[in-house]
């Protein structure tokens, strides 16, 4: 958005891409002495409040980190509760999503999920694929280094097969190989839950991304959170590495990044 507020301030930037950490499910359980699992339903209410806001907004693109690799490893049962929410919310949503123009797209490692999740998450990603308000990637069994790592993977197998030279590879080539490499990165990343980390989200992803963290357990995000983080964004200079000058001078966009 060019234009110029009187003041001289540049019109507020809306991001076209946020990605999320929902974290803090189980300490606002914990705090009112409920099953970790209480919190987690809670926080599925937390993911169709920023849905709605974000389809309000006009934003493009919003992946959510449902579920790490790592997570996994936590209790059975609460890894049990988890894909029985995951499945429930597959299916209640998705239609509604889908009325709404949403594309929904799952990235991660689903051969660890059982066959009725991913045959419903597979189904969901078909029905809503030519939809276009708004992509909604969902990272379940996400991890950023297993991304990169496949990645690598798929590049050697075409260099053992003779159809890629190793001097082919680089960033461009891999970052077409990493999880949502047909959309432009976040913009913003928004963590909730207080813990200013990365925990193994999007790792290639979030080079140039603008991070924001708060203290707000994920069961209690809603829109007057998010419009924090949306106007601390807007405020935001976005150097990728070059200097204000260049900046103003429109140079961002004529280089390689983001
Ligand atoms: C995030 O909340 C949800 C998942 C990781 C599935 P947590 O369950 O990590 O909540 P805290 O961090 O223990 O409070
Ligand atoms: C990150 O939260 C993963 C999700 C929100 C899905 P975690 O609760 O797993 O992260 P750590 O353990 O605090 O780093
Ligand atoms: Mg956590």
């Amino acid at each position: 958005m060019p234009s110029v507020l009187p003041s001289g301030t540049p019109a507020p930037r809306l991001p076209g891409h946020i990605a999320i950490i929902m974290d803090g499910n189980g300490r606002w359980a914990q705090q009112r002495r409920r099953p970790r699992m209480i919190g987690h339903r809670a926080g599925a209410r937390a993911v169709n409040r920023t849905i709605d806001f974000c389809l309000e907004r006009g934003i493009a693109a919003l992946t959510l980190f449902a579920f790490s690799s790592e997570n996994w490893g936590r209790p059975q049962d609460e890894v049990d509760a988890l894909m029985k929410l995951f499945l429930g919310a597959l299916d209640r949503e998705v239609d509604e999503l889908h009325r709404r123009g949403v594309r929904v797209r799952f990235i991660g490692d689903r051969s660890r999920f059982a066959a009725s999740i991913v045959q419903r998450m597979d189904k969901a990603e078909q029905r809503t694929a030519a939809n276009a308000t708004m992509t909604l990637s969902i990272a379940a069994s996400y991890g950023g280094r297993q991304d990169i790592a496949m990645a690598a993977r798929r590049l050697a197998e075409q260099v053992a097969a003779g159809t890629l030279r190793p001097d082919q590879v680089d960033e461009a080539l891999l970052g077409q190989h990493v999880a949502l490499a047909d959309m432009p990165p976040p913009d913003l990343f928004i963590r909730t839950g207080g813990d200013t980390r990365i925990s193994n989200f999007l790792l290639w992803q979030l080079a140039y991304t603008e991070l924001w963290f708060t203290e707000v357990l994920w069961p209690d995000f809603d829109a007057a959170i998010l419009q924090q983080a949306l106007d601390d964004y807007a405020g935001r200079e976005r150097r990728f590495g070059l200097t204000s000058a260049q900046i103003a001078a429109g140079k961002a966009a004529e280089s390689a990044l983001p």
